[in-house]
């Protein structure tokens, strides 16, 4: 414990604030600068009393008022300290707590929290191998509220008072470096807005660049959610097949409209992609296919978005560099989200824009109402600067890399009389493609009802009909739940073949 630090504080006798007011003051003000750390214990009363020339019971005022703050905590016998991060008590409580117990040792209030932060969090839910559920019982949680409880001392406005629409400008500067460091991508913080979660980013991104009636270009199979949006909000999807190469170019023999169809002013306005990780097939798009479709961008005065949700998990070789990356942010969107990285309950996400649309998106989040809770912003932020953030992100990706492993091992030994998968060592989920004697839509209906999340692939597609498949989510599982889960689904699986067999 540190001891007696030196309190520089003098009576202001010509202030109109009491005493003990202005002695709080200052020892706030030492606590934020970090003078006072952790376990710092203050001068006595008695003694800070007399070196002041005011009553004791001025200095005890002052002292208990911070106690009642959470700045400080009083042990009996032991004086008054500077409260340690995460053990700030509830005003009130720690005195009945206190009278109760007058033993030594922590109060049982503190105590207690301790011992529920080294219990594990509960279960996940019952469904197992839900697509893209990351494992919370993963979360730093310590951390966490370590970090939120710092921001509560040492600047609790940062979280009370609205920042602008955009974000934190801390969180902003964290995610430009972010994406800096792991994505390739040269954007400052101006040109980046914290949204809530991608859903809400695309919905921005609509709304700056497209009228009703516009067309947008989506991959099929592609993410299900985001026909809806585009739907909803009266834009028309024109679909992009899905080849080993990434989503064809509009226009090209594969697309639904081939060049010839195409006049000039038929092109999407704007096309929504995957390329680091497609959706859901899992596939890259190819260095040659990302060049195609920017020069097309800049061809026709078009705009990509690229929907890059879950590309920091890949467990194999080096990260794959943005899109829009190469593209230096000129007609490429970039969306990036905190739902799969830390948690989905958060809902923070962020967008990342060319310069010239800074502006039009500063005036669609004054127009329309803000979605991203700016309460949590601070905290991330910090969560990113102090490195806890990437300690954890090191940590599950390792995890999540293991159980993609063994849910490829165990797909390939015990299923390869079903279909076969096809291995991309990235994200969250992969696809188990089914031979045709098989219907997904049929087996994913009777393995819900055996307590497994698998999704049919061919619901994932809009347009085409050649796709037959199990998505299913491995991060959020241990490998005992994963062998769990695949013995049901063996199960199921035989079921139907005998069925088709008579
Ligand atoms: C391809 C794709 N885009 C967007 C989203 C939505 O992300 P968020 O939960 O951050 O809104 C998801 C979520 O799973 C996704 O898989």
């Amino acid at each position: 414990m540190s001891q007696n630090p030196t309190l520089l504080f003098s009576v202001d006798r010509s202030d109109a604030r009491p005493i003990f007011e202005q002695l709080c003051d200052t020892i706030r003000r030492l606590i934020h600068n970090g003078v006072f750390n952790a376990d710092t214990r203050l001068p006595a009363t008695r003694t800070l009393a007399q070196e002041l020339a005011i009553s004791r019971s001025t200095v005890v005022t002052a002292y208990e008022q911070l106690v009642a703050e959470g700045y400080l905590q009083s042990k009996p016998g032991a004086g008054y300290r500077v409260c340690g991060l995460g053990e700030t008590e509830l005003p009130g409580r720690t005195k009945v707590l206190q009278d109760n117990n007058k033993s030594a040792g922590p109060p049982r209030q503190i105590s207690r929290l301790k011992e529920q932060l080294k219990e594990p969090l509960k279960e996940q839910p019952d469904k197992l191998l839900t697509p893209s559920l990351p494992d919370m019982r993963l979360f730093p949680y310590r951390q966490w509220a370590k970090t939120i409880a710092r921001i509560c001392r040492t600047r609790p406005e940062s979280m009370l008072t609205g920042s602008e629409a955009v974000g934190d400008q801390q969180l902003r500067q964290a995610i430009a470096h972010h994406v800096r460091e792991w994505r390739g991508l040269e954007g400052s913080a101006d040109q980046v807005i914290v949204t809530a979660g991608a859903t809400d980013a695309l919905a921005i991104s609509f709304r700056i660049l497209l009228q009703p009636g516009h067309n947008v270009g989506l991959e099929d199979p592609g993410y299900r959610p985001i026909l809806r949006q585009v739907k909803g909000m009266g834009l028309n999807p024109v679909f992009l097949r899905v080849d080993s190469e990434g989503a064809s170019l509009p226009g090209s023999p594969d697309s639904h409209q081939p060049e010839a169809q195409l006049e000039a002013d038929a092109h999407p306005d704007v096309v929504v992609l995957t390329p680091s990780h497609q959706y859901p097939l899992g596939n890259t798009m190819t260095p040659q296919r990302r060049w195609e479709y920017i020069h097309w961008a800049h061809k026709h005065q078009r705009w990509i978005i690229e929907d890059d949700y879950d590309s920091e998990f890949r467990y194999i070789g080096r990260p794959i560099p943005a899109m829009a990356g190469l593209d230096q942010l000129q007609r490429t969107l970039y969306i990036g989200s905190f739902a799969k990285l830390f948690s989905n309950t958060l809902r923070l996400g962020y967008l990342i824009v060319p310069e010239p649309l800074i502006a039009p998106v500063r005036k669609i989040l004054s127009d329309y109402s803000l979605k991203a809770g700016l309460m949590p912003q601070p905290a991330l932020a910090e969560f990113i600067h102090s490195g806890d953030f990437y300690r954890y992100l090191r940590r599950v990706r390792k995890i999540y890399s293991e159980r993609n492993k063994y849910l490829v091992q165990q797909l390939q030994t015990r299923f390869n009389h079903f279909g076969h998968v096809q291995d991309y060592s990235a994200g969250m989920k992969l696809v188990f493609h089914l031979n045709q004697t098989f219907n997904d839509v049929d087996i994913v209906t009777r393995t819900h009802q055996a307590g497994l999340a698998l999704e049919a692939l061919s619901t994932a597609c809009y347009q085409r009909t050649d796709c037959n498949g199990l998505i299913m989510g491995f991060a959020g599982y241990t490998e005992q739940e994963i062998h769990t889960a695949l013995d049901q689904l063996l199960s199921v699986l035989c079921s139907c073949q005998d069925i088709a067999a008579k």
